[in-house]
């Protein structure tokens, strides 16, 4: 049987851990790949995590390499290239420079991957997941952004750390863009099918809301960049689900139509991943404030959509 492929392009912090995590969970052969200045990073990165192989006893095949040959045949390629977050900046103060990492990179994966479902992890992501849906001009249910796994994985660890109980206990959902941007739904949150909110009162529900939603930024101020082991695993998450044919449902930014009523553009709602790439969204239902929440988010998407084709008008048809 023929294994399956993932091409990572960048081999920095989220690239690397996205390699480890899909090497140590089998997935297939990975490829790591940076730009010519840090090939020997790449490289050596390849190596390194080659060499745990018989420690924790993965066979796959690990290559370090600046050349985009490399990644033929590739059934997924994870973007994380891209300047990471630095402390007060916000995710939108990198659109100028990611958005032309972003675009030549999805460029060169429409050359020698034009088969892959692309999954976007470089931020700011909404903003980065159109890029690359125009640049590699990929039918949308190829074109997916890495935000809701990690934005629910960071919520549900919260509330199991508030609750006292396993993470293994809490599901959660939610919608919207990433970070500041997320939709949580409370609603549908639930710990072994209890309501969240017969198990917690409002406001400890509502502090841990708020500190996924700054998650992100939580860690940039602690660390001094931005954090790498929650979404790359929230990224081979979602591969594992199309490479798996697994049929999960994950939030990520998927190209929406008539879906929430959003008219074509990509924003996090619960998808069904297999290996078709995205194969459905799921719609449910929205009261309120949830659906005010939703609104705003799907607005700021649009925002940073028309600052992308301001600044870059190719991008725009
Ligand atoms: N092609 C390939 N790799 C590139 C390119 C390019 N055109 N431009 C930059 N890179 C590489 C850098 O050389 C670097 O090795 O992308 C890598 C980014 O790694 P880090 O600086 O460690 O950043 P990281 O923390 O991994 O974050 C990457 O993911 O979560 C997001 O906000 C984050 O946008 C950032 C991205």
């Amino acid at each position: 049987m023929r294994r399956a492929k993932i091409s990572v392009i960048g081999a920095g912090n989220v690239g690397a851990t996205c390699a480890h995590w899909a090497a140590a969970k089998e997935l297939g052969d990975v490829v790591l790949l940076d730009i010519p200045d840090k090939v020997g990073v790449a490289q050596g990165k390849a190596i390194d995590l080659a060499c745990c192989g018989p420690i924790e006893r993965f066979d796959a095949q690990i290559t370090g390499t600046s050349d985009y040959k490399d990644i033929a045949g590739s059934d997924v390629v994870i973007v994380t290239a891209g300047l990471p977050r630095k402390p007060g900046m916000s995710r939108d103060d990198l659109i100028q420079t990611n958005v032309k990492i972003v675009k030549s990179v999805s460029e060169q994966i429409r050359e020698y991957a034009p088969e892959s479902v692309v999954i976007v992890v470089s931020n700011p992501l909404d903003a980065m997941v159109y890029t690359a849906w125009k640049a590699t001009g990929f039918p949308t249910n190829r074109i997916l952004g890495q935000a809701g796994a990690l934005d629910v994985a960071r919520f549900r660890t919260f509330l199991a750390w508030e609750i006292g109980c396993s993470i293994e206990d809490v599901t959660a959902l939610l919608l919207g863009g990433h970070g500041d941007d997320m939709v949580p739904l409370v609603r549908y949150t639930s710990v072994h099918g209890i309501p969240v909110s017969q198990l917690l009162p409002m406001e400890k529900i509502t502090a841990c809301v708020e500190r996924a939603k700054v998650g992100g930024g939580e860690v940039v101020k602690l660390m001094g960049t931005s954090a790498y082991y929650a979404p790359a695993s929230g990224s081979v998450q979602m591969a594992e689900a199309i490479i798996k044919d697994k049929k999960r449902i994950i939030p990520c930014a998927a190209y929406c139509e008539k879906e929430y009523g959003i008219g074509g553009y990509f924003v996090g709602v619960p998808c069904v991943l297999g290996s078709g790439g995205m194969e459905k969204v799921i719609e449910v239902d929205l009261q309120g404030e949830e659906k005010t929440l939703m609104d705003e988010s799907i607005s700021h998407v649009k925002d940073l959509v028309r600052v992308v084709t301001e600044m870059f008008p190719e991008l725009a048809s």
